[in-house]
């Protein structure tokens, strides 16, 4: 954790601000005054510095100026403390490289994020100067050099070809350069991929409005007026440092979270996958000869789905259907589905049952309304004489239409306690019989397409 120095004369202040930062965990060393802090800044490593401005004896200004004129001490990142009647000081603190500003008195969360937002930050902000002036990038590098770090460029094809080295976080571009003049140099940046967000702005010397409009419309973040006057430049890069770190850092957030919700996304796909894989595992278990029969039903009904033109999720719904068409089987007892010889009425009527069970069990998956759709109507005939309701035509929901075309071809071409998988001749024929009685004719029509595709008769029980 982080080591951090607190200088404050006031010694109320000095020890309620170095508990709070002890109970976030970091490490606090504390000084009463500026003569001891810099004693301490001397020789110790400190990852920052906490200045209340507003000290008698060595005044807080007077202990920042000593600070940052020691060669010893003069790097150290430091923060100012001070009530609202100190403001008159921040544009003094600024210069002398404050990073920012806790308003006493000191509320804790505000104490943090300031501090946290220091110490975040592994290295100073690069400012690229580019001007043809040298005295004008000597300046430059003294007015900004303490809280960032400077690169200068004298013109402009040198800053450009600079810049992928450099890597500035802002640039700081005169308007008027003998060869390649302020605009277009921005021009040729926007060009540079990678490069084109960096902010810009632009230094003149001139008074005309229309200077302030051409520099605007071509997108420049800021103009500062020259002679610069440090104090009101140092405001301006800072906000626009700011905004930027803000946008990268929300930038970073949204990637971050929006990686976190694809994953879990795709997390619940697969639980919903597995569970439903579970469930049909559950009802084909209970039937000693409809082993991976939900399965099969649920992948013949996809394929018919996508030749009658189903795409996406609408796709994954109807395999969905197919893999729980069955689902109310589950409550019906072994003896019964097992049963060898003819079924009595009472036991068919048990059996008839598992549709509008299905139907009950799947409608608590309200995300999937169409599943219990699918259980409930399966059975259904298209001239009415199926079962739970007698529906008839179009009125079947397309989705138990289709259903209900796999299921009897997988029910053909599985094994049975009393006969062998049909030949494939027979159940092109069984199917093509009941188009319009049992079936939907489009429907069935698909499937016959399918089985005469099906050259080597591959969709079947394995
Ligand atoms: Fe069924």
């Amino acid at each position: 954790m982080a080591k951090i120095l607190v200088i404050d004369d006031d010694i109320m202040n000095l020890t309620m601000v170095g508990h709070i930062l002890e109970r976030r965990g970091y490490e606090v060393v504390m000084a009463q005054g500026g003569r001891e802090g810099i004693h301490i800044l001397e020789h110790d490593e400190v990852d920052l510095l906490l200045l209340d401005v507003e000290m008698e004896n060595m005044s807080g200004m007077e202990t920042f100026t000593r600070i940052r004129k020691n060669p010893k001490t003069s790097d150290i990142r430091t923060l100012c403390m001070m009530t609202s009647a100190y403001q008159g000081y921040t544009v003094e603190a600024l210069r002398l490289g404050a990073l920012g500003f806790i308003k006493k008195p000191i509320l804790p969360e505000q104490l943090f994020e300031q501090v946290e937002k220091v110490l975040q930050k592994t290295r100073k902000d690069i400012l690229l100067a580019v001007d043809d002036e040298p005295i004008n990038l000597l300046m430059a590098k003294r007015i900004f050099g303490i809280r960032y770090q400077v690169e200068t460029e004298s013109n402009g094809e040198a800053a450009l070809a600079a810049i992928p080295r450099v890597k500035p976080d802002l640039i700081l571009l005169d308007l008027h350069m003998p060869q390649m003049s302020g605009l277009e140099v921005f021009d040729r940046l926007h060009k540079m991929d990678g490069y084109e967000d960096i902010p810009v702005i632009f230094l003149t010397a001139d008074e005309e409005k229309e200077t302030e409009v051409k520099i605007f419309k071509a997108g420049a973040s800021d103009y500062i007026k020259k002679p610069v006057v440090a104090e009101v430049a140092i405001q301006r890069i800072n906000r626009i440092l700011e905004m930027k770190h803000l946008q990268d850092s929300l930038q970073d957030e949204v990637d971050r979270k929006t990686k976190a919700l694809q994953i879990s996304n795709k997390k619940v796909k697969n639980l919903s996958k597995q569970i439903m894989y579970a469930l049909s595992g559950a009802i084909d278990a209970k039937d000693a000869y409809t082993n991976g029969h939900s399965g099969r039903v649920a992948e013949y009904a996809r394929m018919i789905a996508v030749r009658m033109g189903y795409t996406g999720t609408d796709v994954d719904d109807v395999y969905a259907a197919g893999l729980l068409h069955d689902v109310g089987k589950i409550g019906i007892s072994d003896a019964i589905i097992n049963k060898p010889g003819r079924l009595t009425e009472e036991e068919y009527r048990i059996i008839k049952g598992h549709t509008s069970t299905g139907a009950r069990i799947l409608e608590q998956i309200s995300e999937l309304p169409l599943l219990s759709v699918g259980a409930h109507w399966h059975h259904e005939r298209y001239d009415g004489s199926g079962y739970p309701d007698g529906l008839v035509g179009k009125n079947i929901p397309e989705i138990a239409r289709i259903v209900c075309v796999a299921d009897c071809y997988d029910a053909m071409t599985s094994k049975r306690s009393y006969r062998d998988i049909l030949p494939q001749v027979q159940v092109r024929r069984e199917i093509e019989m009941g188009m319009g009685s049992q079936f939907d004719p489009e429907i069935a029509s698909i499937m016959l397409q399918m089985i005469d595709e099906d050259i080597n008769y591959s969709m079947r029980e394995k």
